[in-house]
C-alpha cells in the first residue's frame, strides 16, 4: 500500500501582507509550494503528492510543478481547493487512488521541514498509530485569556503548565480510513487535522518535530526562512 501527501495550498495568506496567494510567494526565488513539495518528495516513503490549489488556480499550479525539477519516483496531482483549510484537505482526500493506506497532510506554509521529520511521522503510522503529529516544546509561557477587542487589556484566566504543552506542526500522518471518517463526521471549526481525529475519540500521538518546520505566517517568517535556506547552502 502506498503513502500519499495532501498539501493544502489554497490559502490567501492575508497575515503575510498583500500579494500572491501565500503558497506561490517566493523564498530565495522559488515558490514556497515548490519547497514544500520537494520536502515531501524527499522521503522515499512518499509515492504521491496531491497539491490542493487555490479554487481558480489549479492550471497555474500545474504549470508551476511542471516547470520545476521534482523527484521522478513520485507522482503529482493538482486539485482545486475550497473556502476553508478543512474543505481543501477533504477535496485532496477525495482525489486519492484506492491503493493509498497512509496519508500525510502538510501545510504549504511549512516549506522547510526536514526529511527526517517526514520519515518519523510515516514510520509511526506504519508502526500502528492512527494519527501522528510532529510537535516541539514551547519557548513562551502561554496564558488563557478572556478575548477582548483589539488593543484592550485582556483578563488572564489561567496559565497552563508549559511542560505539558506542545506546538504542533505538519506533516501530520494518518491511517487513511481514520482521516476520511474524521472529515466526513466532524463539522466543528478546527485548525489542524489531528484535532478532528481526537473528536472521533481515536488516539493521537506526538513525535518530535523540528524548529525548521515552522509555519511561514507573518513577514518576519519570510526573513527567517530565507536565512535557513542560506545556512543550508553554506
Ligand atoms: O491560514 P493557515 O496558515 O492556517 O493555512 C494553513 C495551510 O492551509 C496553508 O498551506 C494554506 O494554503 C492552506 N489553506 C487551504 N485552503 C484554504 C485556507 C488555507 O488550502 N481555504
Amino acid at each position: 500500500a502506498r503513502t500519499a501527501v495532501v498539501i493544502p495550498a489554497a490559502g490567501r495568506g492575508v497575515r503575510l501582507g498583500p500579494g500572491a496567494p501565500k503558497a506561490l510567494r517566493a523564498l530565495n526565488g522559488t515558490p514556497m509550494l515548490i519547497h514544500a513539495v520537494r520536502a515531501m518528495a524527499a522521503s522515499r516513503a512518499v509515492s504521491l503528492v496531491v497539491v490542493v490549489a487555490p479554487p481558480d488556480g489549479a492550471p497555474e499550479v500545474k504549470n508551476l510543478l511542471d516547470a520545476h525539477a521534482l523527484p521522478e519516483r513520485t507522482d503529482y496531482l493538482v486539485v482545486p481547493g475550497g473556502e476553508t483549510r478543512q474543505e481543501s484537505v477533504r477535496l485532496g482526500l477525495d482525489a486519492l487512488p484506492d491503493d493509498v493506506a497512509t496519508v500525510l497532510v502538510h501545510d504549504a506554509a511549512r516549506p522547510l521541514v526536514p526529511v527526517d521529520t517526514v520519515d518519523a511521522v510515516v514510520e509511526a503510522v506504519r508502526d500502528g498509530a492512527v494519527a501522528v503529529v510532529p510537535a516541539v516544546p514551547l519557548a513562551d509561557t502561554v496564558k488563557r485569556v478572556e478575548p477582548r477587542e483589539k488593543g484592550e487589556p485582556e483578563p488572564v484566566l489561567a496559565t497552563p503548565d508549559r511542560a505539558t504543552l506542545r506546538a504542533v506542526q505538519t506533516p501530520q500522518g494518518f491511517a487513511r480510513d481514520t482521516l476520511v471518517r474524521a472529515h466526513a463526521t466532524v463539522t466543528d471549526d478546527v485548525t489542524d487535522d489531528a484535532s478532528m481525529v481526537e473528536r472521533l475519540g481515536e488516539p493521537v500521538v506526538v513525535v518530535p518535530g523540528h524548529e525548521e518546520a515552522f509555519k511561514v505566517t507573518r513577514p518576519l517568517d519570510l526573513v527567517l526562512a530565507e536565512a535557513v535556506l542560506a545556512r543550508r547552502r553554506a
